[in-house]
């Protein structure tokens, strides 16, 4: 891009309202300007779940319809405006589960049919990357992520790497042959008996293990920039057996450990490497997984690439970055039809 476009392409203001309903938070958020935040309402659907051990698609879609305008209602007071003063809504139309997509897309029509005003369509995806944009109003804006970036998108149905050029420019570089790194850990939690869900879980459990009792596989697949963890967890099934099979009584926090300190491992060296291999000038970490502790430690104490992580508050699912996200797409002539179709798996790029 020149500098006579660069220049030309300036950002007007713009107030959003963001919907998100693809998995088990209804969530809702008011964001100006793409990233000052003006409210946040997310209502967790986790208790729900917590006894099928993972989220019942069905229960997840009834309780958005039960919540979803009491949550919208919410972030607009606690805004203090009206639907009136917003630009565009932003909503989540995919990937993710289609009949919980289907419940905040529809809320979202229905209130810009009756405020008459645009509709936006926005990938989750590209909504966890834009949390990094995120603050919340009278914070410092922390500094903005320059491109190229490399984003590293962790989530409980992602992992992948994005070369991002520009403002909605994504090229996936790679992602994972089989589990998702946020269903990994949800997948050991529940073979060390530990709750739902489990990244948090795993975490906790970690804190007072060591990462290096148990040397557990690294699966790399150099030559490539896609992640496999179905490996790791079957390693840490045949360590469960073999224990409980001899009747030992299982070292949780140690096996917690490490099987963090691989998944970190995998994920920051495979980061770095694309990093200096695509010649990026910053690195953005995104998606629930990037709430983890340990993974966020190593990539702030690396020293070789300025890094973005999102605030703890915006890395889980929540309304405010699909309001970002919708904000750049908005500002950027992307708006959408009313009959907006959901597209639970859509992706990124
Ligand atoms: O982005 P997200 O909220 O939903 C999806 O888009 O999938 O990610 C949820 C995933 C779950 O698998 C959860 O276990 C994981 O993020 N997660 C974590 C942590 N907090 C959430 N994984 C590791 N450590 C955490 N602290
Ligand atoms: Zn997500």
């Amino acid at each position: 891009m020149n500098e006579i476009d660069e220049f030309e392409r300036t950002f007007p203001p713009g107030r959003i309202l963001g919907i998100e309903t693809s998995c088990d938070e209804t969530a809702a958020a008011v964001l100006e300007n793409g990233r000052v935040l003006q409210s946040s309402v997310v209502a967790s659907q986790i208790d729900l779940h917590k006894q099928y051990g993972g989220v019942f698609p069905e229960v997840a879609s009834r309780q958005h319809v039960r919540t979803i305008y009491a949550v919208v209602e919410q972030a607009l007071q606690q805004a203090h405006i009206s639907i009136s003063d917003v630009d565009a809504i932003a909503v989540t139309r995919g990937p993710g589960l289609a009949g919980s997509l289907v419940v905040g897309v529809n809320a979202a029509k229905g209130m810009a049919l009756a405020a008459g005003i645009p509709l936006v369509g926005v990938n989750h995806l590209e909504g966890h990357i834009y949390s990094a944009w995120v603050y919340p109003a009278g914070t410092i804006a922390p500094p903005e992520p320059q491109f190229p970036l490399l984003a590293l998108l962790v989530s409980g149905g992602h992992s992948e790497l994005n070369l991002i050029t520009d403002h909605l420019v994504y090229k996936r570089l790679g992602s994972t042959l089989d589990d998702a790194a946020g269903e990994a850990f949800d997948k050991v939690a529940r073979l060390l008996g530990l709750p739902y869900p489990g990244g948090p879980s795993i975490q906790k459990a970690a804190e007072t293990g060591n990462p290096e009792a148990f040397a557990f596989p690294r699966s790399r697949l150099d030559g490539t920039w896609n992640f496999s963890f179905s490996g790791l967890k079957t390693a840490v099934l045949r360590v469960v057996r073999k224990l409980e099979e001899e009747g030992k009584e299982l070292p949780v926090a140690d096996l917690a450990a490490s099987f963090q300190a691989a998944v970190v491992d995998v994920l920051i060296s495979k980061t770095l490497r694309a990093a200096q291999v695509f010649g990026v000038k910053e690195i953005l970490l995104a998606g629930g997984v990037s709430a983890n502790k340990a993974l966020r430690t190593a990539f702030l104490e690396q020293q070789q690439f300025p890094v973005h992580i999102p605030a703890f508050a915006y890395c889980t699912d929540n309304a405010a970055m699909i309001a970002a996200a919708g904000y750049y797409r908005y500002a950027l002539g992307h708006t959408d039809p009313l009959d907006l179709d959901v597209l639970p798996t859509w992706p990124l790029s």
